[in-house]
């Protein structure tokens, strides 16, 4: 018995000796002291040792068990160890290389224009509104008092995908959809992009982005229009600045006028800047067309309303002092990330 305990510990402490990895080591303990493990077979055969002789086998076995464990523990923690370093080495970090730096981006110029033209209407109590760039023709002209064979419709190039459906050539479609809606009173902006099928060249692109406004309520004057764009122009451009309405002519809204304001770069003197004009245009105005409040089923003897448009490229070359409206589209990062 005795004899037979010992080759079977020597062959256990030797097979975990030459052991080549974890697998095998748990291998080898099922063998030895699993449930029918050499050992544990040893244990089984203890009836047939004679009663006096059993606590003397029993202790060899335990003892067996306990330096087989012992040998077991010992490798597996080798083994641990191995694969330890192993990762370690594998993961070095050298921590005298330079770094690697971030490159991070800058925001568009015509998303800072926006973000001011945003900020002082919201200041304003002014809603964000945003509308589909495809649109219907009803949208874009007939809903906005250019019925078909209007003359407006040629100043305005369109890209039509079909002959209902276009791309919007003005953000005063959202005037629209906002009034349909039936929710008054209204005062709201409504930014994004329009299409033309213009050339490109300095100050033209067939897609651009205007902002577009609209106010409606009860007593709305021609004074309200005034007060709210000179107000905005003054937070845009600065305390000093002064704006100009000149009257001019847009379908949807009667009066309708554009707005100057005075040369930020000379204050009014004349300069290479406002091309000796002391005054640069920057929006189209007006009070929303009677008949335009109609068709939307809003009562003109009730309510009036007054509405503009910003071409936002226009703000941003202002603003920025920049002089070609293609620099805002090549995406050349030398010009980018000077704002
Ligand atoms: N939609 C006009 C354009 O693209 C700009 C404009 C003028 C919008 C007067 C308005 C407005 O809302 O009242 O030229």
């Amino acid at each position: 018995m005795k004899d037979k305990l010992n080759e079977i510990m020597g062959n256990a402490l030797s097979q975990i000796e030459e052991s080549a990895n974890l697998d095998k080591l748990n291998d080898i303990r099922v063998a030895f002291l699993g449930k029918k493990g050499e050992l544990t077979s040893v244990l089984k055969s203890m009836k047939d040792v004679a009663p006096e002789d059993r606590p003397k086998v029993g202790q060899m076995v335990n003892e067996a068990r306990a330096r087989i464990e012992g040998k077991l523990e010992e490798k597996k923690s080798a083994f641990e160890k191995a694969v330890r370093e192993e990762k370690m080495k594998a993961e070095v970090i050298d921590v005298t290389l330079p770094g690697r730096k971030k490159e991070i981006g800058h925001r568009h110029p015509n998303t800072l224009a926006l973000e001011e033209v945003e900020k002082i209407f919201i200041g304003m109590g002014y809603e964000v509104v945003e509308g589909p760039e495809i649109e219907f023709d009803y949208y874009n002209f007939e809903a906005l008092n250019i019925p078909a064979n209007h003359p407006a419709k040629d100043e305005q190039d369109t890209f039509y995908i079909n002959d209902k459906i276009l791309l919007r050539t003005q953000t005063s479609s959202v005037q629209v959809h906002v009034m349909e809606k039936g929710k008054l009173p209204i005062r709201m902006i409504s930014p994004g992009r329009v299409f033309r099928s213009d050339d490109v060249d300095a100050t033209h692109s067939p897609s651009f982005h205007q902002v577009e406004g609209l106010v409606i309520d009860q007593h709305i004057t021609f004074a309200d229009l005034k007060g709210t764009l000179e107000q905005f122009a003054k937070q845009l451009f600065g305390e000093d600045t002064k704006v100009k309405f000149r009257p001019h002519h847009f379908p949807f809204t009667e009066p309708s006028a554009e707005m100057d304001v005075s040369c930020f770069k000379c204050g009014g003197k004349g300069c290479r800047f406002c091309k000796g004009e002391g005054w640069i245009e920057i929006l189209g105005c007006g009070m929303v067309h009677p008949h335009v409040l109609e068709m939307r089923d809003i009562d003109p003897d009730e309510y009036s309303g007054f509405a503009f448009g910003v071409g936002l490229e226009r703000i941003a070359l202002l603003k920025y002092e920049i002089d070609d409206m293609r620099l805002l589209y090549e995406n050349d990062k030398r010009f980018l990330s000077q704002f």
